[in-house]
């Protein structure tokens, strides 16, 4: 535990949670960008607003989110020696594994901007089911503490 932390725990806390919202309302509508995006002829204005569409996405909203979540929770972590609990080393493979969808995400909006369109419409959307169910396991190791 970090003792200087401490009396911050409340206000690392609610940071924490606001931008666990936009992150994972990030991460919810980036694919839904891409299905639509991909129902707009290859090279075509349509397809180029929705590059852009989804490179703002990512710059303004993802990518902060991402760092913010994180810098908060270890923050948070280290204000209530959280660090040796179960609960924490699951939550965080939990965590990686949707750092890791983002990453994937991101790489995928690069292709669909040179053009590439790898997934079919039908994949994505199942793509999109990956960080609700990332969020319920989360969420209850968080607040449930299982162990
Ligand atoms: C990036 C790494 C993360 C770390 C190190 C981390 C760590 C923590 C810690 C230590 C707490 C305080 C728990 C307590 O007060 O008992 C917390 C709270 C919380 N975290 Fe995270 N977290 C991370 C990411 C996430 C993500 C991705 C989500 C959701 C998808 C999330 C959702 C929450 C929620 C909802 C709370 C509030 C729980 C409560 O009211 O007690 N966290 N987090």
């Amino acid at each position: 535990m970090v003792a200087a932390l401490a009396p911050l725990y409340p206000w690392l806390k609610a940071g924490h949670v606001i931008f666990v919202i936009f992150w994972m309302a990030g991460l919810f509508m980036l694919p839904r960008l891409f299905v639509y995006h991909q129902e707009a002829a290859a090279g075509s204005a349509e397809a180029a607003a929705w590059v852009e569409r989804e490179r703002r996405l990512l710059r303004i909203i993802l990518r902060p989110a991402l760092v913010a979540v994180w810098v908060l929770g270890i923050a948070l972590a280290l204000s209530i020696g959280a660090f040796a609990d179960g609960w924490l080393h699951a939550k965080l493979v939990f965590v990686l594994g949707l750092s890791w969808y983002h990453g994937y995400l991101a790489a995928y909006a690069k292709k669909l901007a040179r053009g590439e369109r790898p997934l079919s419409g039908k994949a994505l959307r199942l793509l999109n089911e990956v960080p609700g169910v990332a969020t319920i396991v989360i969420v209850v190791l968080v607040i449930v503490k299982p162990f």
